[in-house]
């Protein structure tokens, strides 16, 4: 049976949605990790090594199919000329960018880090260095940038705007 063009459409919409939420829902949890985390300080290089395997296996890839999907979308509603196309083009740009060129590799180092502080505490308190400290600052206010980037780009899609 042949599926009408318009819940073809349809299909392709909860997919971009779809994708949206795989993507990024799980980023949205991570001050939990950061929280379990400040009390289960052994648990830091294994944490930090699933976020960097997320970073890579899922949030990269999740941006294609979001990519792909919008512009399936924009052509076939011919909703180009539209701001919040264009916004969601240059979202997917600059998240692509930070994602790639400071998170992934940030939480691989933040992982060797959090092993090199746990190994040096022995059975012992584990106290974090301030190399450590630092870099956990730096990608936090980045992901945090990109989580607000993903809110506000999902506001501008359910209105619409500029349409
Ligand atoms: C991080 C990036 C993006 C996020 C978070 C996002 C999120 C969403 C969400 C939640 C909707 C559903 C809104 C609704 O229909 O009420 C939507 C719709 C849409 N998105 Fe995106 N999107 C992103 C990137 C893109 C890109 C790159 C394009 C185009 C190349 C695009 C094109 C569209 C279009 C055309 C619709 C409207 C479909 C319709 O309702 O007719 N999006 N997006």
């Amino acid at each position: 049976m042949l599926v009408p063009a318009a819940h073809f459409s349809d299909a392709i919409l909860a997919i971009h949605i779809l994708a949206v939420v795989i993507t990024f829902g799980v980023t949205f949890t991570y001050p939990v990790f950061a929280l379990v985390g400040n009390r289960e300080r052994r648990s830091m290089p294994t944490l930090h090594r699933i976020q960097h395997r997320i970073s890579r296996f899922v949030i990269n890839p999740g941006l294609a199919v979001i990519l792909l999907a919008g512009i399936y979308l924009a052509s076939d509603e011919h909703q180009w000329g539209h701001f919040f196309v264009q916004w969601g083009i240059g979202a997917v740009i600059v998240l692509g960018a930070l994602e790639g060129a400071v998170v992934v590799r940030g939480e691989a180092r933040l992982a060797e880090l959090a092993e090199r502080d746990v190994a040096a505490a022995g059975a012992g308190e584990v106290v974090w260095g301030e190399d450590y400290r630092a870099l956990l600052r730096r990608i936090g206010g980045v992901g945090a940038l990109l989580d607000l980037i993903v809110v506000v780009t999902v506001f501008f899609m359910a209105f619409h705007l500029g349409s």
